[in-house]
């Protein structure tokens, strides 16, 4: 069970919200320490809508959950209407600034990145099979990504949407959460199939697309026209038997590269039912990929975009 703190505790322990780490669409990060001396980050919640008890029942829950690819939740808040979790501190940060980042100290080799993708999948694959109860993250993307010491990757902020209940169903929840460019189809069109840990997979491969090609998958300003969506111009590229290149040097990195390439055309189907599960992600991003077949093309042109929302 995490450690329950008072929100005097929280102030001290940030010395008073003095050094803030970045703000998400929960509320503010903050750098704290603990009297143990062990670095944290504290994000307090904004208007959080549970009562108490709800909330206290589902950081319980997410507070049992250990992985090392899973961001460790060490206590919590629930002072009158204040709300905080505590979490371990990552001093690397969150993926985002090594894949869109152009400085070269900021850069990671392809085996670093090809490790932290299979690192991230497993992380999913916990979530979603590993724990007694399955936990669906709906905001996998680039941020939530976070990166400890050895750059070991450890997903972060799952079970946060449902900190917030709403009266609504699921589906209204889920598409309220999430983040553009990464939220599977089916959260906008209800035609597409049921919302499920598909949605996940799905935003896991939007992900692993961007680290293997390391940019972002939508770019306004690309070299040539074809790529502004990199994921249909990859494809097309290897359909034509072409490898891209992605500044790898040795087979072994272009192994690499289109592994996490396949895998995330994959995943990025369209029907969440020709999506593979995280485990199965998993066998693709470590076996032979060469046994891999290569996926039908994940994308409706624009003229084939369902366009009634019932
Ligand atoms: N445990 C942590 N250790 C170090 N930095 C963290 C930690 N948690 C969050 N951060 C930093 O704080 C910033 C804000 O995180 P936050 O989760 O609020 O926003 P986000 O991830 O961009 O969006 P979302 O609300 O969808 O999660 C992030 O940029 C991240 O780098
Ligand atoms: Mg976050």
């Amino acid at each position: 069970m995490p450690i329950r703190y008072s929100y005097w505790n929280i102030k001290m322990m940030t010395k008073g919200f003095k050094d803030k780490l970045g703000e998400g669409g929960f509320g503010c990060v903050y750098k704290g320490k603990l009297r143990s001396d062990h670095i944290v980050a504290i994000k307090i919640l904004n208007k959080p809508k549970a009562n108490g008890q709800d909330f206290i029942n589902e950081v319980a829950t997410i507070g049992r959950i250990h992985h090392v690819n899973v961001v460790q939740l060490i206590g919590f808040c629930a002072d009158r209407s204040k709300r905080a979790l505590v979490y371990d501190f990552m001093p690397n940060g969150s993926l985002e600034k090594y894949i869109f980042s152009q400085e070269a100290n900021m850069s990671l080799s392809c085996k670093q990145m090809y490790e932290i993708s299979l690192g991230v999948a497993h992380g999913i694959e916990y979530l979603h099979r590993g724990c007694d109860m399955q936990i669906l993250h709906f905001d996998i993307k680039p941020h939530n990504i976070l990166l400890d010491e050895n750059f070991t990757p450890k997903v972060s902020d799952f079970g946060l949407a449902k900190l917030y209940p709403t009266d609504n169903s699921i589906v209204y929840v889920t598409a309220a959460r999430g983040t553009m460019g990464y939220m599977a189809p089916e959260l906008f069109y209800k035609n597409i199939g049921r919302v499920s840990y598909k949605v996940d997979v799905y935003s896991f491969g939007m992900l692993l697309m961007e680290m293997a090609g390391r940019r972002r998958n939508l770019n306004a300003f690309p070299d040539h026209a074809s790529q502004i969506y990199f994921p249909s111009w990859v494809y097309d590229q290897f359909k034509e038997g072409k490898d891209v290149e992605m500044g790898e040097s040795t087979e072994e990195e272009r192994q690499m590269i289109r592994k996490m390439i396949i895998t995330a055309l994959w995943c990025i189907q369209m029907k969440p039912d020709d999506r593979p599960a995280m485990n199965k992600v998993v066998e693709m991003l470590e076996g032979n990929i060469e046994l891999v077949q290569m996926p039908p093309k994940p994308f409706l042109t624009p003229q084939e975009m369902p366009t009634e929302d019932n």
